[in-house]
């Protein structure tokens, strides 16, 4: 079985974090969010996945390489511009033969594709697409469905007077080559726009699967801290290593915590549902909560960080307070006392 991840997107609702790297490889408990989409493909039986990539690309090809390390082959296609979500598809075309699992590249989920897979057989669709519940689906895609299965309607981004239920497209969907038929060469195509509302229109078989399992886009600043979180909280019943130094026997770490082994602690540290990445040095005193602290980022004596985001190699100085939801970019200094997030 084959794959393609869509992995082009600017990544614009999860700036300042991907200024500097694609969404695709932001971190996730320490790890490039990819990672747990290829494992999960890994297991549903794809030998073979294909990266659609555009904005960065390079830096994807960096991290995961032939995929050799992780035994999946994995093949790049750089698009000379962005050509939207179908396009990317399309320009594909000459290295599908067969039906193909299509993923958008920020979604965290454990859904079993390769029963998704079994399903879109035996009912011969050209097209399956997962679903998922949410409480308000105007920031995606509104499907509505028939009782067994079949699409009915694909509304893209849908006014609040638009919405007829509660069903979403979950940005996975199990393709034949036929669909690749009803999509231009070298242009900019959308499935949720365009092709999607046309295979309705030809009378396409496509139909759908309604998950409950675990699903999250990662893309905006709260739900990439969720996502972190929700990984740690183990709500996916992912296996994390998590590792206690002797080094660290005066910090206080509560059990969901992850703290990459390069990190220093000094004493009476106290780090609670958080994620903190390699080679952060946190002095004494400081509370760190709820929170992702990327790599490279010193935390001086004292401070207190508190449901937020902070970016790689930032230097946040003594006693500095820093609160809800508050998003640092790479590189950011904070000065000593400074307060973020407090009211006055
Ligand atoms: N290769 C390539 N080229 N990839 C692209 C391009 C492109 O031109 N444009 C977007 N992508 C990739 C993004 O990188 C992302 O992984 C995926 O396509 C979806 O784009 P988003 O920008 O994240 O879309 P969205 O979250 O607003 O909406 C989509 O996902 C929702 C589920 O999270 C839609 O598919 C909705 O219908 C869906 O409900
Ligand atoms: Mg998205």
């Amino acid at each position: 079985m084959q794959a393609i991840i869509l992995a082009g997107g600017k990544g614009t609702r999860l700036r300042p974090l991907t200024l500097s790297i694609p969404k695709p490889i932001t971190t996730i408990a320490n790890r490039p969010f990819l990672y747990y989409q290829l494992e999960m493909l890994k297991k549903a039986g794809v030998e073979e996945v294909i990266l659609g990539l555009s904005y960065q690309p390079e830096k994807i090809m960096e991290v995961f390489g032939n995929g050799e390390k992780l035994g999946i082959k994995i093949r790049y296609l750089v698009e000379p511009e962005p050509l939207g979500t179908a396009g990317a598809y399309k320009f594909a075309e000459s290295l599908i033969n067969r039906t193909t699992i299509v993923f958008n590249g920020d979604i965290l989920t454990n859904i079993d594709m390769a029963m998704a897979v079994k399903l879109h057989r035996e009912r011969n669709a050209t097209a399956t697409i997962i679903l998922v519940p949410v409480e308000n689906p105007s920031a995606y895609g509104l499907v509505e469905t028939s009782t067994d299965g079949k699409v009915l309607r694909f509304l893209e981004k849908p006014k609040a007077n638009e919405i007829t239920c509660n069903t979403i497209n979950a940005g996975m969907y199990v393709l034949e080559p036929k669909a690749l038929s009803y999509i231009p060469r070298s242009q900019e195509h959308s499935f949720e726009y365009q092709l999607f509302p046309r295979l309705l229109k030809e009378k396409e078989p496509f139909y759908s699967i309604i998950s409950k399992d675990y699903w999250l886009d990662i893309g905006t600043n709260s739900r990439y801290l969720q996502a972190n979180l929700d990984v740690i909280a183990n709500k996916l019943s992912l296996e994390i290593t998590r590792t206690r130094l002797a080094a660290w026997q005066s910090a206080h770490i509560d059990d969901l915590s992850l703290v990459d082994e390069t990190v220093n602690l000094e004493t009476n540290v106290e780090i609670t549902n958080s994620v903190i990445g390699a080679n952060c040095a946190i002095e004494r005193e400081a509370k760190i909560k709820d929170s992702v602290i990327l790599p490279n980022t010193k935390i001086k004596a004292n401070v207190i960080i508190e449901k937020s985001i902070i970016g790689e190699n930032c230097l946040i100085k003594e006693s500095s307070t820093i609160l809800k939801g508050s998003v640092l970019g790479n590189n950011t200094s904070i000065s000593d006392f400074s307060q973020i997030g407090l009211e006055l």
